[in-house]
């Protein structure tokens, strides 16, 4: 077994849980190839509405009041020991992958006392919440292996919960099920709780006799049931039962997780006028009296306050968005501060590190990158604002540019004071200090600082040249003559 690069397995950690007795251990099997996804990302990477597939579950877990969890990694395994490196899980590895009873086997359950949750990885719409209820359960009817089963629509390929008169017999899996299994809609979601000395003594009875030639953790219902010990199937909501094996069922996954935060924001008063075309990411939060318009996509952690716009085709991640703020059509807004009663878009970009205090104005097709705008000052087109500090009441003209970025590779500032007037087409190069009131004349090519109240102009002077092309009916007359 590999050492696992945040914790040593041989040190396995203790979390305190005072509130399970005996102690409830986690195993989330999360080893498999993921064959069926056809992607090369390890399957429980793969983001659904945002966080990768296995983050959902191992918070779901946590939530549960699982004392210690440990996860069973083999295929793409350095990418999933650094994705969940600040977890709080042992990471144990499956050198084959042989199925599901092997990967439990991997876990090294010799090692746990107490209850075990074993779960798989691929199971991103588990709540913490639904895990509980079944621990719960497990405790109260003092249960010796509990079994998650769900009645779904489409059981798909999920493997089928055998009954007899009512009876639990065992879990058939779809390539070895007959056409009438096949029929059943109750299905294994394949999350088990068992006494971890139950455990130890049935896994090594798995046998890989089964068309796919796997250890089938599955198996563990009818060995239990033989031995007699006390089983139960515990009912859980569908959603439980929705595993994630192709892009198709991560797409459905992912529409779920969406549909169910904008029903959610609509139950808060937020108003949103498409909500199947519309996407936040359940990390985000808007205030009542907002509106999000259609294909808008709202990340990370996000927040957005009341009475706010939201209008189509914006992507907003990881902002901070205050009270009746405009974001137009178009706009693209990462790890930026919007303060109260700013407009910005449309087509407008914060880049991030950047803050615009209140009611200034972003317009169309103007950047800004690690620059801060001052109360009510406004750049209302086409500009670059890179680098910068701008005070109150400034206007930034049509075309300015904030030159930060120099041939030998280095970025510099610009400070603009207040109430300063930027001409259009204006370049500032930075370093750059810009006082209070001056006035940059339309133009102009900045280099040196410029004092409060001054103008400054770079332009060279007009020059008229009188009579500079020939008149259209000489032009006519003598080609031959060139312009003055
Ligand atoms: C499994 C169950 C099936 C259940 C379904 C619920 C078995 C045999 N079948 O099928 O009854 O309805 O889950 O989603 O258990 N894994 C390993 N090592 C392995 C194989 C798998 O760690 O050698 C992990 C995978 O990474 C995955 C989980 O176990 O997270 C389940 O494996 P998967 O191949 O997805 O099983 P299913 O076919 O979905
Ligand atoms: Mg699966």
């Amino acid at each position: 077994m590999k050492k696992d690069i945040h914790k040593d397995n041989d040190s396995v950690q203790k979390m305190d849980n005072p509130k399970e007795s005996p102690k409830l251990t986690a195993l989330v099997l999360a080893a498999g190839q993921g064959t069926r996804m056809k992607s090369p990302l390890p399957k429980v990477l793969h983001p659904v509405a945002g966080r990768p597939m296995i983050d959902r579950v191992l918070r779901a877990v946590k939530q549960a009041g699982a004392g210690e969890i440990r996860l069973v990694v083999g295929h793409g395994q350095a990418l999933v020991r650094a994705v969940v490196g600040s977890l709080g899980v042992i990471c144990f590895e499956q050198k084959e992958q042989q199925g599901t009873a092997h990967a439990v086997r991997a876990g090294q359950i010799e090692t746990i006392e107490g209850n075990v949750l074993i779960l798989n990885g691929d199971h991103p719409l588990l709540e913490g919440r639904d895990l509980q209820e079944f621990v719960k359960i497990f405790h109260d009817e003092k249960l010796d292996l509990a079994l998650v089963t769900a009645t779904v629509k489409n059981p798909g390929e999920l493997g089928r919960v055998v009954r007899h008169r009512g009876d639990l017999k065992a879990i058939v899996e779809v390539k070895d099920a007959s056409a009438d299994t096949l029929k059943i809609h109750e299905v294994n979601t394949g999350i088990y709780l068992i006494k971890a000395e139950v455990l130890k003594e049935l896994l090594p009875k798995i046998k890989n006799h089964n068309l796919k030639k796997e250890y089938y953790l599955t198996d563990l219902l009818s060995l239990a049931l033989e031995e007699g010990y006390k089983v139960q199937a515990l009912t859980g909501k569908p959603h439980v039962a929705v595993g994630v094996n192709t892009q198709a069922e991560l797409a459905r996954a992912t529409r779920f997780i969406f549909a169910k935060k904008i029903k959610e924001l609509m139950d808060e008063g937020v108003m949103v006028l498409d909500p199947k075309c519309t996407y936040v990411e359940d990390s985000v939060t808007v205030g009542a009296g907002s509106v999000i318009y259609p294909q808008s996509f709202l990340r990370g952690n996000t927040k957005i306050g009341s009475y706010s716009v939201i209008e189509p085709h914006v992507f907003i991640s990881e902002c901070t968005i205050g009270d009746s703020v405009q974001i137009r059509a178009g706009s693209y807004l990462e790890k930026s501060k919007v303060h109260n009663k700013c407009v910005v878009g449309p087509y407008a970009r914060l880049r991030p590190e950047s803050e615009i205090s209140e009611e200034v104005q972003i317009g169309n097709f103007v950047e800004l990158k690690n620059a801060k705008l001052g109360k009510k000052s406004k750049a209302a087109h086409l500009a670059y604002i890179g680098d910068a500090e701008v005070g109150e009441d400034c206007n930034i003209g049509c075309g300015t540019i904030f030159v930060n970025y120099l041939p030998n590779k280095e970025k510099h500032r610009t400070k603009v004071g207040n109430r300063v007037f930027v001409g259009s087409d204006v370049q500032m190069i930075a370093p750059l200090e810009i006082g209070d009131d001056a006035v940059l004349g339309a133009g102009s090519v900045i280099t040196k600082d410029v004092p409060a109240r001054a103008l400054a102009v770079t332009r060279a002077k007009q020059v008229i040249k009188e009579d500079y092309r020939p008149r259209e009916t000489e032009e006519a007359t003598d080609t031959s003559e060139s312009p003055k």
